[in-house]
Parts: C-alpha cells; sequence; structure tokens
C-alpha cells in the first residue's frame, strides 16, 4: 500500500498553491506520478487535498549509504529510509531522522541524493538512486525576505518599536513543525519554491539587507527558525563574523518548542542578543487547537519545551539576551481566564519580561474569523497588567497598546 494525494474539485478554488510547494512529483491527483508525501495536503488553504492508500504494485531497487536495498516504487527517499531503519521524529531526540515540517521547508531532514542535498520528506524514490545519510556537508536552507521593518517582532523592544522609520531587518525561513490554520505566514511556511542557501549566503544577504536599510538589528523569523539546528548556528556564525561591531544585534524569532537548554546555550554562545518567544497557550488543548499538532505526546513536549526556554533565558541570560514572549489572543482559541493564567506563570517567572499580545485575524485557513476588537485587545491589556507585570504591548486594529499609553 501507498498513499496518494487526491484533490477533492469541488473545494479546490484553483489558487495555485500546490504548485509552490516543494513535492517532487508536482502531480496532485496524478496517482502514478504522486510519491504521497502529503506536503500539498498540509499546504492547501482550502483543505481540498487529503491523502488517500491505493495498492502499490511494484518495488525498485537503491542504494542507502552503500547498501543495496529493495523499495516500493513511488515512496518518498523517508519512506525508504523509514523501511532501512531510520526513526523518524518530530522532536530532535526521540529518533535518528528529524523531520519536523515534512513540506520540504526546513531541510533538517536532508541528506545526499546522488551527490546533491534534499529534502528526504518530499523527495521520491527512483531506480537506481543513491543516497548517503553519513557525509558531513553545509546544510541548506530555503529562506528569503531580507526586508526592513518599522515594528520589529515579539523579541523587539518596546521602546524600538516606538520609532518611525525601519528598526530592523528580517528574513524569513520555510518550514513550520506547526500547522497553525491562522498562520499569517503560510505563503513563507509552504513555499517551496525558494531556493536554498548555505548559512554563509544568507548572511551575506542579511549584511547587505543591514546597510541598505541602515539598521543595527538583523532578526530570523519563519516559518519557525530553529527546526534546523545545524543551519542556524552557522548561519548566526557567519553573520557575527560579518558584523563583529558592537551595535550589531541578533534578533531570533520563533515557537521555541525544541529550544531545550544545551540548544538556548550555543544560540547565546554563538551570539544571538534577542529572541522572541511565542508561547501559544498555557493549557494542552488549547495548544492542540491553536497549533494543528494534535498527537497529544509531541504537542506537551512542544508545550513544555516552550515555556522552560522562557524561564531558561530568563534565569541563566538576563544581562546577554534581551526576550520578549508572545502571545496570541483571539476569542476563538483562547478564553480570557487562559490568558490571565499565562500572565500570573510568566509574572513568576520575572515581572519585568515584555509581553506581546498578537490580535489572531483572518488568514490561511481561517478566513472567518473576526479579528479582535479594539475593545477586546485594550481589554486583554487590562487583563495582563493587572496581573503585575510591567511591559504588555497588545497589537491592535489602531495598533499597538503599550505600557505608557495605559499608566494605571
Ligand atoms: S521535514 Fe523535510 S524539509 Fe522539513
Amino acid at each position: 500500500m501507498r498513499y496518494v494525494a487526491e484533490k477533492d474539485l469541488d473545494k479546490c478554488r484553483q489558487c495555485g498553491f500546490c504548485d509552490e510547494i516543494a513535492c517532487s512529483s508536482r502531480y496532485v491527483g496524478y496517482y502514478e506520478e504522486c510519491s504521497g508525501c502529503g506536503a500539498c495536503s498540509l499546504a492547501c488553504p482550502y483543505e481540498a487535498i487529503q491523502m488517500i492508500e491505493i495498492q502499490n504494485g511494484n518495488s525498485i531497487s537503491m542504494r542507502v549509504d552503500g547498501v543495496m536495498i529493495s523499495v516500493p516504487e513511488r515512496v518518498t527517499v523517508k519512506k525508504a529510509l523509514e523501511i532501512c531503519g531510520f526513526q523518524p521524529c518530530e522532536f530532535p531526540e526521540d529518533g535518528d531522522l528529524f523531520s519536523p515540517c515534512r513540506t520540504g521547508g526546513c531541510w533538517s531532514c536532508a541528506v545526499l541524493v546522488n551527490g546533491e542535498l534534499r529534502p528526504c520528506c518530499v523527495t521520491a524514490v527512483k531506480e537506481g538512486m543513491n543516497i548517503d545519510t553519513e557525509t558531513e556537508i553545509t546544510p541548506k536552507r530555503p529562506v528569503h525576505g531580507w526586508m526592513g521593518h518599522a515594528v520589529g517582532g515579539v523579541g523587539t523592544p518596546w521602546r524600538l518599536k516606538k520609532l518611525s522609520g525601519f528598526i530592523e531587518t528580517a528574513c524569513f525561513t520555510c518550514g513550520c513543525n506547526f500547522q497553525c490554520k491562522q498562520c499569517q505566514n503560510w505563503t513563507s511556511t509552504y513555499n517551496g519554491k525558494e531556493i536554498a542557501l548555505t548559512p554563509k549566503e544568507a548572511a551575506l544577504l542579511m549584511s547587505d539587507a543591514r546597510r541598505n536599510y541602515r539598521v543595527n538589528r538583523m532578526a530570523i523569523s519563519g516559518g519557525e527558525c530553529t527546526l534546523n539546528r545545524k543551519w542556524l548556528i552557522e548561519y548566526l556564525r557567519e553573520l557575527k563574523k560579518k558584523n563583529a561591531d558592537d551595535k550589531a544585534n541578533f534578533h531570533v524569532d520563533t515557537n521555541g518548542s525544541i529550544l531545550t537548554p544545551d540548544y538556548l546555550d550555543e544560540l547565546v554562545e554563538t551570539g544571538m542578543t534577542d529572541i522572541g518567544i511565542d508561547l501559544k497557550s498555557l493549557e494542552l488543548n488549547t495548544f492542540s487547537h491553536i497549533t494543528g499538532v494534535n498527537n497529544q505526546k509531541i504537542a506537551r513536549k512542544y508545550l513544555e519545551t516552550a515555556w522552560n526556554a522562557v524561564k531558561y533565558i530568563v534565569e541563566n541570560y538576563p544581562e546577554e539576551v534581551f526576550i520578549g514572549i508572545g502571545i496570541p489572543y483571539n476569542k476563538e482559541f483562547i478564553s480570557r481566564e487562559e490568558i490571565q493564567k499565562m500572565g500570573d506563570k510568566i509574572r513568576n517567572i520575572d515581572e519585568n519580561v515584555q509581553v506581546c499580545v498578537l490580535d489572531y485575524r483572518p488568514a490561511f485557513r481561517r478566513s472567518n474569523i473576526k479579528r479582535p476588537e479594539y475593545e477586546e485587545m485594550e481589554n486583554v491589556w487590562r487583563i495582563l497588567s493587572g496581573t503585575g507585570l510591567k511591559t504588555v504591548i497588545c497589537q491592535t486594529v489602531k495598533g499597538h497598546i503599550g505600557p505608557e499609553i495605559w499608566p494605571e
């Protein structure tokens, strides 16, 4: 048996986005070509593509790390590796084939395919293919953007957000381990047509952007930029080398879900000066609802790791790293009671940590939700400030509400 993508023509709006994904087959609906990677199904904004099981008759021969194997034809290289005994996982330590995005965006799962680095989750097997998982090779990742930003992200200090003009430059990595139905960056997250860059190439583009926009802050966001650890660390190392002056700031915007203490230590050692961590919720059910991560074991790990990451940074790097925390708000996803509990928990970690509430608006698969009214966000601001947090910022339809605008 194998999986193939089937398109529901009643749901399909012919937006063409399934042509933008990284799948090597690019034949949604053509069973004979589809390798069943599922990237189109994850990326379709209208949920018009389902994966269905069909009979798989033939097999092919290919070589994995020098050993000849036989695998079913028209499956992914990831599937072939799984057949060889590799264990795919969505949390780094849970297996030996970390493949968290499954859409060809993060390149964490990349292996050498006939000598060329390719993401195994979206690459189809072929007769005579040669796979090498053992050779150390410079990592690559699709990333784009390099644009000036006037507001910055969750990890941008409030005093800078108030300034006019560009305050930082940002780039966006493809691929995410969450499948948020209201993703506001989904065209980056799922877009597989971006060229994969080495850390050095990306650092060069970011350094140019810094010069062009005349700023000192350089942010990396996504998608989820932390997924490909080797790539991110090398990127920051290269970026720091090219921007060795005291004014340069290196900002990582993340969901924090895989930021274990050793990863955070490595980021700080490499030069990260600012971090924005989006904590999606306090409760597991809310987390799954917001992120689309339905495997409870994985969801729990992601959620706990993100909260622990906040605590770890606050306790261990109070001088070295500026931290901002993101909290989502839309009454469709999270209650005000839970927001209050999140505020209490953050205040117990550190009342001075900056908290930025993002008003979740209609996007991607949830174009039918309502963006929160200004008054709702004002209420959320009061709830969080009422917990004793000193710097609460709320994104609203009318711009930001910040601490000095509503001094109590
Ligand atoms: S898991 Fe394959 S590219 Fe992200």
